[in-house]
């Protein structure tokens, strides 16, 4: 117990005496060098990180940034403020009401877009129109346009005739929406693209509530 106390109390001080200098220059040229070392990886770690960063943003800006879409461009759920009606036997309506139309831009940049009107159909025939002006989706956001619009089935040919009488039998009046808005998409503020949204829409309206029973938007 005790030699071996005396051994290892000893051993230690011979060793720091003897080769005290030597090993403490050989130790500072090893942290000099060992601090150069981890310098150069620090350097390189940042550099390598910088890169990598580079590369996502390049990519991020490609994939994200620099994707165009085609803005969504449709009407929304109304009520029909005027509506008159004839019956099965004979077939007629006329109505008016504000359009709820919007243009909803995903893109990262504004939406500008050209005059337009959204054609309102039955059985493929025009029955009226709305007015779309000229106008700008922001970013991300949605516009949103009311078009005052006038429907009367006056204008039908009478093959419609028996469809008009077969929906006024069931309560309903079965419209269709279609539009396109040319503009173009801006991104950060160099970056231009033109595109096209279409609107086609159908829109069955309740004619005992005046409101819209079905909506869908292709
Ligand atoms: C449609 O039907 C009504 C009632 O039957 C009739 O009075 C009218 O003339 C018809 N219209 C056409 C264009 O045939
Ligand atoms: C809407 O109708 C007008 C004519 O009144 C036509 O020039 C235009 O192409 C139509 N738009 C669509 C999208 O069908
Ligand atoms: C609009 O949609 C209807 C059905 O939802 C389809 O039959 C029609 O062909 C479409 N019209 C256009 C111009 O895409």
């Amino acid at each position: 117990m005790m030699a071996e106390k005396n051994e290892n109390q000893y051993q230690p001080r011979e060793l720091s005496n003897g080769h005290h200098r030597t090993d403490e220059e050989s130790l500072l040229t090893m942290e000099e060098e060992e601090a150069k070392r981890k310098k150069k990886m620090k350097w390189t770690i940042g550099i390598i990180a910088f890169v990598i960063f580079q590369v996502v943003q390049a990519l991020f800006f490609v994939l994200v940034i620099m994707k165009f879409k085609s803005p969504k461009f449709r009407v929304t759920e109304f009520t029909v403020s005027n509506l008159n009606y004839g019956t099965q036997a004979s077939p007629s309506f006329d109505m008016s009401f504000v359009a709820p139309i919007r243009v909803k831009n995903t893109n990262w940049g504004p939406f500008k877009y050209g005059a337009s009107t959204v054609n309102f159909t039955y059985g493929g025939v025009q029955v009226g129109q709305a007015i779309i002006p000229k106008g700008k989706a922001n970013f991300k956001s949605t516009k949103k346009i009311e078009a005052d619009v006038t429907l009367s089935s006056a204008g039908l040919p009478s093959n419609t005739n028996s469809t008009l009488g077969s929906d006024l039998s069931l309560g309903t009046i079965t419209l269709n929406s279609q539009g396109e808005l040319k503009g173009k998409i801006t991104v950060m503020f160099m970056f231009k693209k033109t595109k096209i949204s279409q609107m086609n829409c159908t829109v069955v309206i309740e004619t005992s509530t005046k409101a819209v029973k079905t909506l869908s938007c292709e």
